[in-house]
């Protein structure tokens, strides 16, 4: 059963109509299911199982910290970056073993509290990073597990903003440099670098980019045991499509039955880090219709959601499949993809109260006829959504939900306009 459906024309999540939800709650609110995170969880545990991935939760992608207690009980380790996020990770009970830390700009504070902490890895992104890391782990007397972030240089065909894996990017370290460190460090008291990390971008939507580079660094691997360097972990990162409406995606059974096999005897422990898959479909942001307005050449639909809330579109240009919640007779919309023009829809934009003319969240789109008060569903708003909001324009931010069955959580309260100013000190 779908834990985003129409039901009765109204649409709910698991057994709750949203109407109930926003009346208890307000809007702007993102709205969790529960069990969608589950199940999208073990669909990648599920695929990827012939391998027994660790599979670390990108907590960049959805760091409420319920959130990560859920995906943490049911199995999660976690990929973090940044000394906030071990912080979060850990405050959800996550072991710290069970923590990977990735990232371009880990600060000295940063490293040694990870390290103090017992994080299970560092993700090296820099040949400096390394050095540093081996004299704080030297200092605070504990080998520390090191994987070194390699850039294939292969085109994830994904959004110039969140490609990662191309030599012009800044992530990672190319082959050659790669191959060097390894051999020196190899056998170095502080550090064990026997670990290869890859992150291509997000979303990687076919399978393709995954196989040229996954080659690539089993390459190295080979050369690299050959001449005596110990290699026993491969971390294949995340950008595993979400199938979300916006480009079709491989699903996560499609992409093992490529993936899988390249690692058939090669003995090497494997970590995951999806966010995305995981997240992007188990949340819905809930709206309320403030205005209609009726420019010159545009009709506008103007809700209580904003950039503020969802940058994705201002940012990226993302589609978010966007639909009013009781839409009416021969409205309820029979798929989620951008092509959907009903009879007796109405091309809108859907825009937000902030000052800027990049506050959209959908643009041209063919919508129900909507009025003031109605509330609108945004889909596959779990990622990226309620992480990158913002207070720009003295915004509190959003209050989120999370739906289990029938019950109801409050796991973020909607902030006050006294949170607006708490950090300021001295008033
Ligand atoms: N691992 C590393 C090292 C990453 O940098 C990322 C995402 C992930 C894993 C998780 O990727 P995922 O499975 O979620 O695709 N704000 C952008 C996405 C930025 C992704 C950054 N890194 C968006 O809204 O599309």
């Amino acid at each position: 059963m779908e834990s985003f459906e129409y039901r009765g024309g109204v649409l709910h999540c698991e057994e709750v109509a949203l109407p109930v939800l926003a009346a208890e709650f307000g809007t702007p609110t993102y709205v969790y299911s529960r069990r969608a995170l589950i199940e999208r969880y073990d669909a990648l545990a599920e695929a990827f199982a012939p391998l027994n991935p660790k599979l670390c939760f990108a907590v960049k992608s959805c760091h409420n910290t319920h959130i990560l207690r859920l995906l943490g009980e049911h199995g999660a380790a976690f990929d973090v970056v940044s000394g906030g996020e071990v912080f979060r990770a850990i405050t959800a009970g996550a072991d710290p073993g069970d923590i990977v830390f990735a990232g371009v700009g880990k600060t000295d504070s940063e490293i040694a509290a990870a390290i103090e902490a017992g994080v299970g890895c560092f993700n090296v992104e820099s040949e400096a990073e390394l050095a540093v890391l081996a004299g704080l782990a030297e200092q605070g007397g504990k080998v520390v597990q090191v994987a070194l972030r390699v850039n294939p240089d292969v085109d994830a065909h994904t959004h110039p903003y969140t490609t990662t894996g191309k030599q012009e990017n800044k992530f990672g370290i190319d082959l050659d440099c790669a191959r060097e460190l390894f051999k020196h460090y190899s056998g170095h008291s502080w550090v064990r670098v026997s670990g290869v990390h890859m992150h291509l971008g997000s979303p990687v939507n076919t399978v393709d980019p995954y196989v040229q580079a996954i080659g690539k660094l089993l390459g190295m691997i080979d050369e690299l045991r050959a001449a005596g360097v110990g290699i026993d972990l491969f971390n294949l990162g995340g950008g595993w499509g979400a199938g979300d409406g916006e480009t079709p995606s491989a699903n996560p059974a499609e992409y093992a039955r490529s993936i899988v096999p390249l690692f058939k005897g090669r003995d090497l422990r494997i970590h995951l880090e999806p966010g995305r898959s995981i997240a992007a479909n188990s949340a819905v942001l809930l709206e309320r219709t403030i205005y209609i307005k009726e420019g010159c050449v545009r009709r506008f639909v103007i809700g209580d959601a904003a950039m503020t809330d969802l940058i994705r579109p201002a940012l990226y240009q993302a589609y978010h499949f966007l639909w009013p919640v009781e839409p009416g007779d021969g409205f309820v919309p029979p798929h989620h993809r951008s092509d959907l023009k009903l009879p007796g829809c109405v091309e809108v934009d859907v825009v937000g109260p902030v000052c800027e003319s990049g506050d959209f969240l959908a643009k041209g789109r063919w919508l129900p006829p909507v009025k003031r008060g109605d509330l609108l569903a945004v889909f596959s708003a779990g990622a990226y959504g309620a992480v990158m909001s913002s207070q720009y324009n003295s915004r509190p931010r959003a209050a989120e939900v999370l739906v289990d069955g029938d019950t109801l959580r409050l796991i973020r309260r909607r902030e006050t306009y006294d949170d607006l100013i708490a950090a300021e000190e001295g008033l």
